[in-house]
C-alpha cells in the first residue's frame, strides 16, 4: 500500500509550524494576563514547574502517539488501545477552541488598524467594551457589523491557508509568518524596554509575590495555561507529528519548540509589563495601580499605553497588533487542522472537503454566536472551561489510560521515540507521566471542578455559567460519544 498521507517537507517545517502553533494568542495575550492575575513574578515559579512536571511529558507522550500510529487523535487512540471516544474528545476541545479563538483573533486584527490614529480616544475601556464590542447585559444576541466583518475577514484567511495543505498551506504559510512575527515582536520589545519607568514594570513581574503561591489557583491558572500555550492533551501536537517521516528526532524537536515557545511567553511578558511600567511612571503611580487584569488587559492596557506615547504611538501599536495577528493565525491554522485530519483519517474525506464541512461550518457557528454583544462573555467562559476542563481533562485521560492502564504501551511509545531521538526518555519521563503529570493533573481538575461548584466562575450569574460554560463540557461528552460511532472509511468499503 503507498502512503498517500501528507507530510511536512522536511523536519524544520514541522519545527517551524510546531512553534507556530505553540505561539499564539496564549503566549502575548493570555501569558501576560494570567501572570499578571496570578501574582505577577511569583507565576513564573509555578509556571516553569508545570513545564517539566506536565507539558514537556505530554508533549513527547504526544510526539509518541501522532508519529507512531501516523493519523489524528480518534483514529490513532483507537490504534493505541481502542480508545476513540477520548480523541474526539479532543476534538471537540479543538471545535470550541477555534471557534472563540478566531474571534480574539479578529479584535487584533481590527486594532492593528485602530491604532492608526489611535481612534480608541481617551477612555481604551469605554471604547473596548462599548465601541467595538457593543458588549450587553448578560446574554445578548443582536449582531454587530464590525465584529461580524472581522471574524469574515479571519477565517477567510485560515481557510485558505487550509486549503493548501500540510507542506503547501500550513508549512509555507509559518515559514512566513514566524520570521514575520520575529521581526515585529523584537522591534516592539526593545521600544518598550527603552521607555521610562519600564524597569519598574519588569521589577513587577519579576518580583516573586511569596504568598499569591500559597494560593492553590495560582497553581492551577498555571497548569491550566501551560497546555494550551504549548498546543498539548488537545491533539495538536499529535497531529502534527502525524505528518513527519518515520526517522525523526522527537525529542529534540520537542525541547526546540518548548524552548522557543517560553522564550516567546516570557518575552512578551517582559514586553508588556515594561509597557505597563511606562503606563505607571506617566501616571505617576505604581505598576498594580494602573491595571486592572483580566482579558482585555490588551485590548485596554496597551492601547492607552500607545497613547501616551504620543504620535510616535501608532506604529507601536501596529506592531503589537500585528503580532498577536500573525501568531494568532498560525496556531488557528493548527487548531483547525486537528479536526480535519480526524475526518480525513476517520471518513477518507478529502482534504478539500474537510476544510469546507469542518472549518466552513465552524466559521458560520463562530460568525454568528460572536458577531453578538455577548461576544466577551463567550469568550471567557468557552476559555475557561476548554482549558480547565477540556484540555486538562482529555489530556490527564490520554496519560493515565496509558500509564495506569496499559503500562506495556508506555514501554512501546518509549522505544518509539527513543530510536531516532537524541535525547532519550528514560525513567525520568516515565515516571513524571506515571506519577508527578497525572497526579498534579488530578488534584487541578478537582479543584477546578470544586471552585465552581463552590463560588462559579468570574462572577457570572448561574445560568449564563450552566448554558455557556455547562453546554460547552456537555459538547465535548455528546461530540466524544456520538463521532466515536462513525464507521470507518475503510470498514464502510469492506
Ligand atoms: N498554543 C496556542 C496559543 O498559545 C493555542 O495560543
Amino acid at each position: 500500500m503507498t502512503d498517500s498521507r501528507e507530510s511536512w517537507s522536511a523536519r524544520s517545517g514541522f519545527i517551524i509550524a510546531a512553534i507556530g502553533s505553540a505561539v499564539g494568542l496564549g503566549n502575548i495575550w493570555r501569558f501576560p494576563y494570567v501572570a499578571y492575575e496570578n501574582g505577577g513574578g511569583a507565576f513564573l515559579i509555578p509556571y516553569l514547574i508545570a513545564i517539566f512536571a506536565a507539558g514537556l511529558p505530554l508533549l513527547f507522550l504526544d510526539y509518541a502517539v501522532g508519529h507512531k500510529y501516523r493519523k489524528a487523535p480518534p483514529t490513532a487512540y483507537k490504534k493505541l488501545m481502542n480508545s476513540e471516544a477520548l480523541g474526539w474528545w479532543q476534538v471537540m476541545v479543538t471545535l470550541l477552541i477555534g471557534i472563540y479563538y478566531a474571534s480574539v483573533l479578529s479584535w487584533a486584527g481590527s486594532y492593528m488598524f485602530y491604532s492608526i490614529g489611535q481612534q480608541w480616544g481617551t477612555d481604551t475601556e469605554k471604547f473596548f467594551f462599548t465601541s467595538y464590542l457593543q458588549n450587553g447585559e448578560g446574554l445578548a444576541f443582536g449582531f454587530v457589523p464590525t465584529l461580524f466583518i472581522g471574524l469574515v475577514i479571519v477565517w477567510t484567511v485560515v481557510m485558505f491557508i487550509l486549503y493548501g495543505g500540510v507542506k503547501k498551506g500550513v508549512e509555507l504559510s509559518n515559514k512566513i509568518f514566524i520570521p514575520l512575527l520575529l521581526i515585529l515582536f523584537s522591534i516592539l520589545v526593545v521600544q518598550a524596554l527603552r521607555l521610562p519607568g519600564a524597569v519598574d514594570g519588569l521589577n513587577a513581574f519579576f518580583t516573586p509575590n511569596w504568598e499569591a503561591m500559597a494560593n492553590y489557583k495560582v497553581w492551577l491558572a498555571a497548569f491550566g495555561h501551560i497546555f494550551f500555550s504549548l498546543s498539548v492533551g488537545f491533539g495538536i501536537m499529535l497531529t502534527y507529528s502525524s505528518y513527519l517521516k518515520r526517522k525523526t528526532n522527537l525529542t529534540g524537536s520537542g525541547l526546540v519548540v518548548a524552548l522557543a515557545n517560553s522564550s516567546f511567553e516570557i518575552l512578551a511578558g517582559i514586553g508588556i509589563f515594561a509597557a505597563l511600567g511606562f503606563m505607571a511612571y506617566s501616571a505617576g503611580s505604581s505598576v498594580d495601580e494602573v491595571v486592572s487584569g483580566g482579558i482585555g488587559l490588551a485590548f485596554i492596557a496597551f492601547p492607552k499605553i500607545i497613547s501616551s506615547l504620543g504620535a510616535g504611538g501608532d506604529l507601536f501599536g501596529f506592531l503589537f497588533f500585528a503580532s498577536l495577528t500573525v501568531a494568532g493565525v498560525t496556531s488557528m491554522v493548527s487548531i483547525l487542522q486537528v479536526p480535519i485530519a480526524a475526518f480525513q483519517d476517520k471518513l477518507g474525506w478529502s482534504r478539500k472537503r474537510a476544510v469546507t464541512i469542518i472549518a466552513g461550518g465552524s466559521a458560520i457557528v463562530s460568525t454568528i454566536l460572536f458577531s453578538t454583544h455577548s461576544a466577551i462573555t463567550f469568550v471567557d467562559i468557552i476559555d475557561y472551561f476548554a482549558n480547565n476542563i477540556g484540555i486538562v481533562g482529555g489530556g490527564l485521560l490520554s496519560i493515565i489510560l496509558v500509564t495506569w492502564f496499559r503500562r506495556p504501551l508506555l514501554k512501546e511509545l518509549q522505544q518509539h521515540v527513543n530510536q531516532y531521538s537524541s535525547i532519550k526518555l528514560g525513567w525520568g519521563w516515565n515516571f513524571l507521566l506515571t506519577i508527578v503529570t497525572p497526579l498534579s493533573l488530578l488534584v487541578a481538575l478537582g479543584l477546578t471542578l470544586k471552585s465552581i461548584f463552590a463560588e462559579g466562575y468570574g462572577g457570572y450569574p448561574l445560568h449564563i455559567l450552566l448554558t455557556v460554560g455547562g453546554g460547552t463540557v456537555v459538547l465535548f461528552i455528546i461530540g466524544a460519544v456520538l463521532l466515536s460511532r462513525l464507521k470507518d472509511h475503510d470498514a464502510a468499503e469492506k
